[in-house]
């Protein structure tokens, strides 16, 4: 009797081990089991413990593309090597707010209206389009400082509020005009030069007057004979073949370039009188000023290496359509650094008017 009961407890006692094996084999789940819209999640990101055994899809991608409840199969492999499959539910919500990329200040003259949300960019998570608008009170008609706010809002209700000011000037006191460009950057025309986020702009659509300029700028200077050293030391010797030119000087130039191509073909090359970078002060050609220099050592360099030194290939080959003007390989214009390194772009070169969102085209 005795040893009956012994074998029955035996039993009982391996049954219950049995079963505590079985039950230690387990996948335990995160408590909320919300997930970022389009954010890169995996099965592992919603698992909070495995206990004895091996969550089999763990690298399993979860599709977080739209909002909402999703269905996901989680494979688990128990002690005893059984394949367990669970259903989870996962809800996909958006939390992230929108970022918004805008200009600090804005400035513009009394009496001017002006669309503050021009060029304003706005980025979200998800790809429904985000709204933007204006809070705060200002009177166009009063000059002052005025603090305003843009309040981007997407479709979960997550919002970003940033802070800029308005500048509102008098008409009477100021000779300047400004404007908003289709990306947002502040433009302004003072003395009849336009200048845009403090670049002077000269193109087919932003003329110079007559008067404008006397030289290579002591900066273009300084900087073209560290680019010249900087060269030098690699072997190449670039020198600058034609500078500054005044604005008698370009009526001259196009002047023959009409009489000998016609005005279609002078156009597609040559700029018109008060509509040439190298009255800025700022240009200048070097070397060979002929298709011939494209593919030189010293021409490759240059486009490699002049953004280092605050330099810009100012007519790039290909964008013709956005500049105005042919592949000029031999083209250059100071810009600094800054601006440069944007535009050289990794070696795939951006023009001024694309990154700052504006033409080039006579108005005429
Ligand atoms: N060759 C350039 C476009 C100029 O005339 O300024
Ligand atoms: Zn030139």
């Amino acid at each position: 009797m005795k040893k009956k009961l012994k074998l029955v407890l035996c039993l009982l006692l391996f049954v219950l081990f049995v079963f505590l094996l079985w039950n230690s084999s387990k996948i335990k789940f995160k408590k909320e089991l919300e997930l970022s819209l389009n954010r890169e999640s995996y099965q592992k990101d919603i698992v909070s413990k495995v206990l004895n055994g091996k969550h089999l899809t763990e690298n399993e991608r979860i599709d977080t593309s739209s909002l909402g409840e999703k269905e996901v199969i989680v494979s688990f492999k128990t002690f005893y090597g059984l394949t367990k499959k669970y259903k989870v539910k996962v809800n996909v919500v958006d939390k992230e707010s929108p970022t918004i990329k805008y200009q600090n200040t804005i400035t513009t003259t009394k009496g001017k209206e002006i669309d503050l949300t021009k060029g304003v960019e706005v980025h979200d998570n998800s790809n429904e389009e985000i709204s933007v608008a204006v809070e705060g009170e200002y009177d166009i008609n009063k000059v002052g400082e005025y603090t305003l706010y843009y309040i981007a809002k997407d479709s979960s209700g997550n919002s970003t509020k940033e802070e800029f000011t308005l500048k509102v000037l008098s008409s009477s006191s100021s000779n300047e005009t400004y404007f908003t460009t289709s990306k947002g950057f502040q433009g302004v025309v003072k003395d009849g030069a336009t200048y845009i986020d403090g670049t002077l702009i000269v193109n087919k659509s932003y003329g110079l007057p007559s008067t404008f300029g006397s030289g290579l700028t002591n900066e273009t200077t300084t900087a073209f004979k560290k680019l010249q050293s900087a060269a030098l030391l690699d072997g190449l010797n670039i020198y600058i073949a034609s500078g500054w030119r005044s604005y008698q000087k370009q009526v001259t130039l196009y002047n023959n370039y009409v009489a000998r191509d016609g005005k279609e073909a002078a156009d597609t090359y040559s700029a018109r009188p008060g509509y040439s970078e190298h009255q800025s002060g700022f240009t200048f050609d070097v070397n060979e000023v002929s298709d011939k220099f494209i593919g030189t050592p010293e021409a490759n360099w240059l486009s490699d290496n002049c953004y280092k030194y605050g330099f810009i290939l100012r007519y790039p080959n290909g964008k013709q359509d956005i500049t105005g003007f042919k592949y000029e390989s031999w083209h250059f214009r100071y810009v600094g650094e800054e601006l440069a390194t944007k535009l050289y772009n990794n070696g795939d070169w951006l023009t001024l008017e694309e990154y700052f969102g504006i033409d080039s085209v006579y108005k005429d």
